[in-house]
């Protein structure tokens, strides 16, 4: 079944078109973070008006880039929240017609349903049932995956999510939006043993996160060190990646064991960061488990993970009416 999955849900619009939800034929990526760096964040107004001038030019190249016609989509899958409203009206106003008007079954998809995903469009899936840690700008949480739709949520942040700690901190250090791909590159010229920032494992026989309380120590060394602090960025940078990484590595492979899972995943665009993906690597193998992460083109949001969910609701009789609304949280 070939699907054309669209995503609009933050500052990327993006289409993609798979066939049977995990061979990608295309996938287009059109980033806005150029638009909203002299901001340190996403503007929500801006994000929609860029979406809506993106999001035909972008389906347009989706399809033609996969080398089929039109006629040829089978259904439509996109996305339908968590995020920003706006954006996501853009995409999802835009399914619904382009659906109603081919004359073919859509479906809304739950964003972070569609992070999950992302590992199934890799060779080597995991098995199911197997744990998968999500890190994104917006959540952060770990789950149970038992089937497609099957995900138990064990655990999720209290207050900022590892991504938007990356953002933040970036915000502090004077560097800039998006934060998590300039830390990361900053901290591989930095040594994390000079600066040790605390841990935050709150229960370490829970799940929940917290990078609030990180995210202030960090600023607080800032504060104390006003006068040395820019001579010492990559060491501060890479001192506070060790500690997020550190508590996401844990509490990942904490959950694995819980549960009896061999396998598991890391998944989000926080999933791109170079020491994470070598931490839980190295922890996994040290403790038999088998880790799955996404190539870092998929680990950002993208619409090729919304097509995957879609094939897997739509082969289940998950089609829906032109009623249906977007949301905003997952309630
Ligand atoms: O999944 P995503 O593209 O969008 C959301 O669903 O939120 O994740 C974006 C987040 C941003 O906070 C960004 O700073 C972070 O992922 N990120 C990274 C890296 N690349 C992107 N964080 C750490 N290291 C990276 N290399
Ligand atoms: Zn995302």
């Amino acid at each position: 079944m070939i699907i054309l999955g669209i995503e609009t849900s933050c500052d990327e619009t993006a289409a993609s078109v798979v066939s049977d939800g995990s061979k990608i034929l295309s996938s287009v990526v059109s980033s806005q973070a150029e638009i909203h760096s002299p901001y340190g964040g996403v503007v929500p107004e801006l994000a929609s008006r860029k979406h809506m001038e993106a999001i035909v030019p972008v389906v347009r190249k989706a399809i033609s880039s996969a080398g089929i016609e039109t006629k040829q989509i089978e259904a439509i899958a996109v996305t339908q929240g968590p995020g920003l409203i706006g954006s996501l009206l853009v995409g999802f106003s835009f399914a619904k017609a382009y659906a109603f008007a081919l004359n073919i079954p859509w479906t809304g998809v739950n964003h972070l349903q569609g992070h999950i995903h992302s590992v199934f469009l890799e060779p080597d899936p995991p098995p199911f049932p197997f744990i998968s840690l999500l890190v994104s700008g917006g959540h952060t949480g770990i789950y149970y995956v038992s089937s497609h739709t099957g995900m138990e949520l064990m655990g999720q942040t209290r207050d900022d999510a590892a991504g938007e700690a990356f953002d933040k901190v970036s915000k502090m250090l004077g560097l800039g939006y998006p934060g998590g791909s300039i830390i990361g590159k900053l901290a591989e010229k930095g040594d994390p043993t000079k600066i040790n920032f605390p841990r935050a494992y709150i229960d370490k026989s829970g799940f929940d996160f917290s990078f609030s309380g990180l995210k202030t120590s960090v600023s607080r060394f800032i504060q104390t060190n006003y006068n040395r602090y820019k001579e010492i960025i990559p060491d501060i940078a890479a001192g506070f990646q060790e500690s997020v990484v550190d508590v996401l590595s844990y509490k990942l492979l904490y959950a694995a064991s819980l549960k009896k899972c061999e396998h598991i995943s890391i998944v989000g665009g926080v999933a791109a960061n170079g020491r994470l993906r070598e931490k839980a690597e190295k922890d996994a193998c040290a403790s038999g488990f088998k880790l799955h992460v996404p190539s870092v083109a998929l680990c950002g949001d993208n619409a090729a993970m919304i097509a995957s969910v879609g094939y897997h609701s739509i082969i289940n009789g998950g089609i829906q009416d032109l009623d249906q609304d977007v949301f905003s949280r997952v309630i």
